[in-house]
């Protein structure tokens, strides 16, 4: 496989990783200058307790919690980005803590856009995404272990009237400190420890795949396929695993910083499209549609993509030593089918609520997506149509 010839790689997050580490999240935000803190999380989070954890944890350090923003939904939007921008205001707050999954760090990440320059947020759309002025320091503590949001550098936030989802990107908005306790994670339901664990699944595989590709990325991406076969099953199994759930964090974390740099392609782009015009999950969408993606990009032998996937069934512990790429690409997406089997995850996304007669419009909406234009080749609007038929 060709390689990109010229690339940057940086990790701009500090990563913090071990069981209770949260306790001293007061002291990390004291050593980056925050004192007045803003925590944004939703009401599940706040109901597990978890939000509470992080707040005792916030007296190691000379800092004030000055408010707390608890309505961040499932999938973030505009509005509660401007919301959570307003309470960061009107509490006099320097910076952020988000405590839990994609939605609620992104929601920080996007409301960081606004503590910098103010007024409406979708004014500050752009490519990439340059800040006027110093960026407020910004701890994530995820409670998923998945989007890797806690290090990415990107946010991805609903726009309902559009009915899409926006990406607001920098590694500017990749959080300050990101703090990985395996603790915080232990109450994350079975169902929702499988979709997110394969979204972080998929940001490892796209990044391998993408046209934007590099030797780091690969190699971070590889580990974290590891990880994730050798840990999500039984995450899945018992959620009180420590072990497990702590290399799931960091595997999901991996995909993250993996993908940030590398890049995703046709997969998170379909994902995006459904998520954006019928609100199917993230992760549930990336489920259904791994293996008809890997499967896809299959015929792009000259980019090297079957010797990709044959790695990434090596990854997965499967014997391919004697196999060809394409042999071992196709056991891996088998493979892959049957981990989404025995996490419960659906099959098809007739059963997630997209109506047939949306197809077409969510193919336009993923042929416009950002993440398209990093995967191999240059699909058509005709053939991503037809891979959404195939996966309804
Ligand atoms: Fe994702």
């Amino acid at each position: 496989m060709a390689m990109v010839e010229w690339f940057e790689f940086q990790i701009p997050s500090k990563i913090i990783c071990a069981e209770h580490c949260v306790d001293s999240i007061g002291m990390e935000m004291e050593k980056v200058d925050g004192s007045k803190v803003l925590l944004v999380t939703d009401k599940g989070v706040e109901k597990a307790g978890l939000a509470q954890a992080v707040i005792d944890g916030m007296e190691s350090g000379n800092v004030e919690v000055v408010g707390v923003f608890n309505e961040v939904p499932p999938n973030s939007e505009v509005k509660i980005v401007q919301k959570c921008f307003e309470a960061a205001s009107s509490n006099g707050a320097d910076s952020l803590v988000s405590v839990g999954g994609g939605s609620v760090i992104d929601t920080a990440k996007a409301a960081v856009i606004l503590m910098i320059e103010g007024g409406d947020l979708l004014d500050h759309q752009s490519a990439v995404y340059v800040p006027s002025g110093a960026v407020p320091p910004h701890i994530a503590v995820p409670t998923t272990a998945g989007t890797g949001s806690e290090s990415t550098f990107a946010a991805v936030i609903a726009d309902h009237e559009q009915k899409m989802k926006l990406i607001f990107q920098s590694p500017e908005l990749a959080p300050t400190v990101a703090m990985l306790d395996p603790t915080v994670t232990t109450t994350l339901p079975p169902h929702l420890t499988a979709s997110t664990g394969i979204d972080a699944l998929t940001h490892c595989i796209e990044a391998l795949h993408s046209e934007m590709h590099e030797p780091i990325c690969d190699g971070i991406a590889l580990h974290g396929i590891k990880l994730i076969a050798s840990s999500l099953p039984r995450a899945f199994k018992d959620g009180s695993d420590i072990e497990a759930r702590t290399l799931m964090l960091l595997s999901a974390n991996m995909g993250g910083v993996a993908f940030s740099n590398a890049f995703v392609g046709i997969i998170h782009a379909m994902a995006h499209s459904v998520g954006g015009k019928f609100g199917i999950p993230h992760g549930v969408a990336n489920a259904i549609l791994l293996p008809y993606g890997m499967e896809f990009n299959l015929r792009y032998v000259e980019e090297g993509i079957p010797a990709k996937y044959k790695m990434v069934a090596e990854s997965l512990g499967l014997d391919v030593r004697n196999d060809d790429d394409e042999t071992a690409a196709r056991k891996a997406i088998e493979h892959i089918r049957k981990l989404n089997l025995e996490l419960g995850l659906p099959q098809r996304l007739s059963e997630v609520g997209l109506p047939e007669d949306g197809l077409e419009a969510v193919t336009e909406d993923a042929m416009i997506d950002g993440c398209m234009f990093n995967n191999p080749g240059e699909p058509e609007f005709d053939e991503v149509l037809e891979l959404y038929k195939k996966a309804f």
